[in-house]
């Protein structure tokens, strides 16, 4: 549009999506950091984008976070039925409600007229707790619908901030650093090269289920979060990233 030509985004666009090895990249003008707006756009951004590869029986994975939560604000009723099912990515129980990935599928089925699935699950259980709800018929539905997404929106964010916000031990979040983690997402933190450094125990779609989700967009933006988005970025799980200039501009500055 025209605030995309006038300020050269495309551009910019073009630039990234060749030194991010990011098949698309969509950049919106502005800093999230700054004006709250900025996000509200980056979700319409990505929320257009979804309309045009949803299809009438799509199965959406999605995470938590704020900037997830504007992809499903910013999606008008699409749909008043349809057979789309939308599916938490991860459980996350125990973060601020509104900003849960079952509160977020909620929203979004609701917009795409289609259904959804919870997964009652914390964010930090131990792997043996983590094994045995995977037996439970309710938990191992939702996760056998999970690894069918065709679509997956997920959201990056800092290590630090990440390893605060859930509250990991002090141990954890001492190796993190120790291992140079910059980038959280999925469940996994990332080192600047985009390697794994550490995973959450609960994770149930694992990186090499990504491989099989057609769609993988990731939604992240502000000058703060450039670094875990190009180390989100070159760990190879980012397809398409709707991202703003406040990021954008910096990640240049690094590549
Ligand atoms: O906790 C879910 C999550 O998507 C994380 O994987 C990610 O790091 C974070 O939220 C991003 O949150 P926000 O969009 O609020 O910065």
């Amino acid at each position: 549009d025209f605030i995309h030509e006038l300020k050269g985004l495309d551009n910019i666009e073009k630039v990234l999506e060749e030194k991010l090895k990011v098949e698309k990249v969509i950049v919106v003008p502005g800093n999230t950091e700054e004006d709250p707006m900025t996000k509200k756009e980056l979700g319409k951004s990505a929320a257009n984008y979804l309309r045009e590869i949803i299809r009438y029986d799509s199965v959406i994975a999605l995470t938590g976070g704020s900037t997830v939560l504007e992809v499903a604000n910013g999606m008008p009723q699409l749909y008043a039925q349809s057979e789309i099912v939308v599916v938490p990515a991860r459980g996350g129980l125990g973060r601020e409600v509104e900003k849960q990935a079952n509160t977020i599928a909620s929203i979004l089925a609701k917009k795409l007229g289609g259904t959804y699935k919870m997964l009652y699950v914390p964010d930090h259980l131990s792997k043996e707790a983590v094994e045995s709800l995977m037996k439970e018929p309710d938990i191992k539905e939702v996760v056998d619908i999970l690894k069918k997404a065709d679509i997956l929106i997920f959201g990056i964010g800092r290590a630090d901030v990440m390893a605060d916000r859930r509250n990991l031990p002090q141990s954890i979040k001492d190796f993190l650093k120790e291992k140079g983690a910059v980038a959280e997402s999925l469940g996994y933190y990332f080192d600047k090269e985009g390697k794994i450094v550490y995973a959450t125990p609960s994770i149930f779609l694992t990186i090499d289920d990504l491989k099989s989700v057609k769609h993988l967009i990731g939604v992240s933006g502000g000058k703060s979060k450039a670094e875990a988005i190009l180390a989100t970025c070159r760990s190879g799980n980012v397809k398409v990233l709707v991202t703003d200039e406040g990021a954008a501009f910096e990640i240049l500055r690094m590549v």
